[in-house]
């Protein structure tokens, strides 16, 4: 779309120096774009300058002129979360809004401090605003936790539910986050996992949730095995949801059990990798883990929380430890690295380690 405007016009050479001029004194146009031809640049104008704008400009760019010009129009910008709460919050309560949430297929999931609380449907209706694929906006309601590491939400705006369809790197999955885990913030490292597998290596996900990892290994690898455990019998029915939806049958095997258990009853010795996100207990896992790789070795891939002053050093000799207890040997560990922060002074890390 395109409309005619006043306009200051000037040589290119003073284009930016007219920019600031013209948005200092507030009378620029920012909802069209800026034109410029070889030699000269247009600024659209919101209105008329007055004697004493007049002035200043001619002080400043003596060459300037006030011209019309048809200018096309910016795609209109969504407002942010923020800025869209900027009138109704005050500024003390702004401040402790979070700066980032998390988008599940159309559900979005933010953290509300108490002193919000009082203001969240408010805030929930701003991001259906905000977000125009959020159908949901949930609140989480506490801390993650218990076996099967789920957390309580409340509905603050929007349809009542808490199952959706997420998107990660070409898959789709079924979620539900109030009966299995599920993060977006894992993506980077599902797909990191599912690029360095091999063709033709057999794979077992210990923790496997919905099967973020196995699904996207078993879709990138037409030749890789995945064993996808979880104790979790809601966490299992979407894995083998997720394992049709992406046409990875006979590929991925679910198993619905105790990690361990399911180890000894019909793993032992199968793997080339083992993935192990369980981050809180994952040290306790770790004779299963070995158990599982194969007797010429293969790949674990470890993740733990560390809380300062803890180390990544010390969460390998922790590891190596756990390994040489279990009758194996960490040849070298391929990587180790924090993958996010989680909470002040806590973060969580994975360890790639080569097992003999
Ligand atoms: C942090 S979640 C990770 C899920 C998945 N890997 C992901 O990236 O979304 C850990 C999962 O381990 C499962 N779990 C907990 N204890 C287990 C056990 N002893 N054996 C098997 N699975 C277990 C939980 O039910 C949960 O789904």
């Amino acid at each position: 779309m395109s409309e005619p405007s006043l306009c200051i016009k000037v040589k290119k050479i003073h284009g930016e120096k007219t920019l600031v001029l013209a948005n200092k004194l507030g009378i620029s146009n920012r909802e069209l774009k800026i034109h410029q031809n070889a030699d000269n640049i247009c600024i659209p104008l919101v209105r008329r300058p007055d004697e004493n704008e007049l002035a200043k400009l001619k002080t400043q760019l003596p060459d300037f002129e006030l011209a019309t010009q048809v200018f096309t129009k910016k795609k209109q910008q969504r407002k942010t979360l923020h800025q869209v709460l900027e009138n109704q919050l005050p500024p003390h309560l702004l401040a402790t809004l979070p700066r980032a949430l998390d988008v599940i297929g159309d559900i979005a999931v933010i953290e509300i401090s108490p002193e919000l609380k009082a203001h969240e449907s408010l805030i929930g209706e701003a991001i259906l605003k905000t977000h125009k694929n959020v159908r949901t906006a949930l609140a989480k309601v506490g801390a993650v936790t218990g076996t099967y590491r789920l957390r309580k939400f409340e509905v603050i705006a929007g349809e009542h539910r808490t199952n959706t369809v997420h998107k990660e790197h070409g898959c789709q999955y079924q979620v539900d986050v109030a009966t299995a885990y599920f993060s977006p913030r894992l993506s980077h490292e599902h797909n990191r996992v599912a690029s360095i597998v091999q063709k033709s290596e057999t794979v077992v996900d210990l923790f496997a949730g919905v099967g973020p990892f196995a699904v996207l290994i078993a879709k990138k690898n037409a030749d890789a095995k995945v064993y996808a455990v979880d104790i979790n019998p809601e966490a299992v029915e979407l894995l083998k949801r997720n394992i049709r939806l992406n046409r990875v049958d006979n590929r991925v095997i679910p198993i619905l059990g105790d990690a361990r258990q399911a180890v000894e009853n019909q793993l032992s010795g199968v793997a080339d990798r083992v993935i192990m996100n369980l981050p809180e207990k994952a040290l306790e896992f770790v004779d299963a883990a070995c158990k599982a790789v194969k007797p010429a070795g293969g790949t674990v891939h470890y993740y733990a929380f560390i809380r300062l002053p803890d180390s990544l050093e010390n969460a390998q000799l922790r590891f190596s430890e756990a390994v040489e207890k279990a009758g194996r040997k960490v040849d070298v560990f391929l990587s180790a690295k924090t993958i996010r922060e989680t909470a002040p002074y806590e973060c969580q890390i994975v360890l790639d380690a080569k097992i003999l």
